[in-house]
């Protein structure tokens, strides 16, 4: 008899994005002459930066011919964009990475998602609250928790992020061993400064925990005096893992391409409390189970390095930081107390009632599709989120009807 994981069912409906999703269509079915704006999803809309193209069909060209022909590629990535990444993303920055601790990957969702089967089932883990939902539903899939109930899975420790704490939960206190970090956040755009991110390398340091960090909105930052990534903290290289993307910075949603550091002096311990690098052990999930980014879609993220990538790709986060600062400027004159959209493509909003209700109003009344805080966490009740990634027509145009529904 095949029996199932029975962790699969304590999983709570379907995935929060898929949800909204069918909610928007059988509106759109119900409202066919309504024009519907995306603001949920944290899709990008503009399209791919020229010099990515052009990088792109020179691969695509290179595969025609016998001479230039690729195969199976390194499933770690190709050394021309492995040095890009270490050189441009780390080094430049004074954190000495290395190329072969980047792993190429077609995700960031797949590579966070993923990184925990290197641990024991026994593993405590430390999730914030709100959190992008994939970070705790793969720790359920794994049997990582107990049940679900009043909003919480047994046996997470939960960091709560709230307006007291400025969205920037406190270390726990209690045991944890690993515990996952994203900044900018997402959802509630919130920013991490240096001085708060030591205490928590200093925290992993000192109870052998190791840290999940998610940058892959760190082309959003402005700021210059926030770390655009863990390992410009004293330390990090032995206790955090990163992970970037290009889906956001790069118009890379539906391209896919991604990375995970995982640096050589980073450690986990066996059951026996003796030390075991992680840098092998993804490095033998990674080759066993992925088998690379196609060779034309490495050569255009490796463009994104270039002179004239680097220009496009900032005038791509510019342009969507433009539509950020537009709706949070938008909603604070409605009176909404609103966090991020100075260093994040999110803007996190509390919205004086329940966050579903809210996701139905602006679906009813202004054609407008926001994520409901709700859907993140316990903690997310109350809120919405806007994503800034759409056409600043449509922004505009949002913001209009938002204003006129809620006058
Ligand atoms: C989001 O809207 O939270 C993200 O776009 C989802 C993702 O990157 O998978």
């Amino acid at each position: 008899m095949i029996t199932i994981n029975e962790h699969y069912n304590k999983l709570q409906a379907s995935y929060l994005f898929s949800d909204i999703a069918k909610r928007v269509t059988r509106y759109q079915d119900e409202n066919p002459d309504q024009t519907i704006i995306k603001l949920g999803i944290g899709d990008v809309t503009k399209p791919l930066p020229s010099a990515c193209i052009a990088a792109f069909h020179k691969a695509v060209e290179e595969m025609a011919s016998a001479e230039g022909f690729r195969g199976y590629g390194p499933e770690q990535g190709y050394e021309f964009l492995r040095e890009a990444i270490a050189e441009h993303d780390f080094r430049a920055r004074g954190a000495e990475i290395a190329n072969d601790e980047i792993f190429v990957s077609d995700g960031a969702k797949c590579d966070t998602g993923n990184f925990q089967e290197l641990f024991s089932p026994a593993t405590v883990i430390a999730i914030p609250d709100p959190v992008y939902p994939v970070y705790l539903d793969t720790n359920v899939m794994a049997g990582r928790t107990g049940t679900f109930s009043d909003g919480r899975y047994k046996g997470v420790v939960y960091l709560e992020s709230t307006r007291e704490n400025n969205f920037v939960p406190a270390l726990p206190t209690q045991p944890v061993d690993l515990i996952y970090l994203c900044f900018p956040n997402n959802p509630t755009g919130s920013t991490i400064s240096k001085e708060e991110l030591k205490t928590w390398v200093d925290y992993a340091r000192q109870n052998k925990a190791l840290i999940l960090f998610d940058a892959a909105y760190e082309a959003f930052i402005k700021d210059e005096s926030l770390p655009k990534t863990i390992y410009e903290i004293e330390g990090a290289k032995e206790v955090a893992v990163e992970f970037r993307s290009f889906s956001k910075s790069g118009g890379f949603t539906g391209t896919r391409c991604a990375y995970t550091v995982v640096p050589k002096d980073c450690m986990a311990y066996k059951g026996d409390g003796t030390r075991q690098e992680l840098h092998g052990l993804w490095n033998r999930r990674h080759c066993t189970k992925f088998d690379g980014v196609s060779y034309p879609v490495q050569r255009a993220a490796e463009a994104l390095y270039s002179r004239e990538g680097k220009q496009q790709s900032e005038q791509l986060v510019d342009y969507y930081m433009k539509n950020a600062e537009l709706i949070r400027t938008a909603m604070s004159e409605l009176g909404f107390s609103c966090v991020g959209g100075d260093n994040s493509p999110y803007i996190w909003i509390e919205g004086k009632m329940d966050s579903w209700k809210f996701f139905d109003l602006l679906l009813d009344e202004a054609g407008v599709v926001c994520t409901p805080g709700a859907g993140f966490g316990k903690c997310g009740e109350g809120y919405i989120r806007l994503s800034a990634f759409n056409s600043f027509e449509n922004v505009s145009l949002a913001m209009e009807r938002i204003k006129d529904s809620l006058a």
